[in-house]
């Protein structure tokens, strides 16, 4: 599908986004998903803007880049206007990417308690002094990430705020904060509140299969992928293509990627929260699943998930 989507300056070619997810989506992550095509934009995991501007060596490990074609985002949380202009400074200064997402939807207590994520849908002046520092701190791309709301509905009206400060999208989470994750997204509001908004609409929540996502995408300008992008890092090419990676060569390439990135002590959990989302949904026997999962040990891990995987392949070839 050609896309006439604009974020900002950029022209974006595939209307398809994988979510910012915190522990999945790291750089090696996004190189795979950039290696699968088709993908419209990159954004890393939510960033401290705190973590940032003391140059804490964890944060700057999360904001580290690579070379791509792909229009790369880098998504910041974080509570204070001031602290956000100084973390945009160096994002400006010090990196590539191409472009800036505000997290405004976060619902993890600590986050929350910390006046960050989704507390900014219930402190709306805040928000706006957020948003407006942002927006006044750089000339990138800008984007802000939010929810239909805090406890009720009123996206309306923080989507008015994003786009009155300036911003060149809205990324919309179709749940309130208070929905959690227990109820279905309320793709309902995407039309209504693309009728009103002049920047372009970026819908999120519950996109599991081609044909839904397929169907959403004639309600808003681009869609946004979280837990299923991680399920089946492919899915956007099978929505173009209508062909799906095999998992055996996906698996393989993720830990190509992770080994390359990491220290080796990081390889055994970050293999074991990949194959949390991977394994889902391919008839893996549970028993198989929980050898998997209470190792203590990489070799194992990494040796039976690949033949666990290169089976399942085998077994579905004509
Ligand atoms: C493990 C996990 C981590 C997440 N981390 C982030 C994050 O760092 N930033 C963010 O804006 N949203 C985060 N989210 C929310 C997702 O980006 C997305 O909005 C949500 O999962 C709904 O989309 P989905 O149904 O396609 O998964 C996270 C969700 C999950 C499940």
């Amino acid at each position: 599908m050609k896309s006439k989507l604009k974020i900002g300056e950029i022209n974006i070619k595939h209307p398809y986004f994988p979510s910012p997810l915190a522990g999945l989506t790291d750089l090696p992550f996004r190189m795979l998903l950039d290696s699968m095509g088709c993908t419209g934009a990159l954004f890393t995991e939510m960033i401290s803007v705190e973590g940032l501007v003391r140059k804490n060596p964890r944060t700057l490990l999360m904001i580290k880049s690579f070379k791509s074609d792909t229009p790369k985002f880098v998504q910041l949380f974080g509570s204070h206007p001031e602290t956000f202009k100084e973390a945009v400074r160096y994002i400006n200064n010090e990196t590539d990417f191409d472009g800036i997402d505000l997290n405004a939807g976060c619902p993890v207590k600590k986050v929350v308690n910390k006046g960050a994520g989704a507390y900014l849908l219930k402190d709306l002046s805040k928000f706006r002094d957020i948003v407006r520092a942002i927006r006044n701190s750089t000339d990138r791309a800008f984007t802000v990430k939010i929810r239909l709301g805090f406890n009720g509905v009123n996206v309306f009206e923080i989507a008015k705020i994003v786009e009155g400060e300036g911003a060149d999208a809205v990324i919309v989470h179709f749940r309130t904060k208070k929905d959690g994750y227990s109820k279905p997204a309320r793709w309902e509001f995407a039309k209504p509140l693309k009728e009103k908004l002049k920047i372009p609409l970026i819908g999120n929540g519950d996109l599991l299969d081609a044909k839904t996502t397929k169907e959403r995408l004639k309600f808003v300008d681009g869609i946004m992928v979280g837990r299923g992008i991680v399920i089946n890092p492919s899915f956007f090419k099978e929505i173009e293509t209508g062909k799906r990676e095999r998992d055996d060569i996906i698996l393989n390439r993720f830990i190509k990627y992770m080994e390359g990135f990491y220290p080796e002590e990081k390889w055994l959990p970050r293999l074991k929260a990949f194959l949390r989302y991977f394994s889902k949904g391919k008839g893996i026997p549970k028993q198989r699943k929980n050898e998997l999962f209470i190792s203590k040990d990489y070799s194992f891990v990494k040796q039976n998930s690949i033949e666990l995987f290169s089976n399942i392949c085998k077994d579905k070839k004509p």
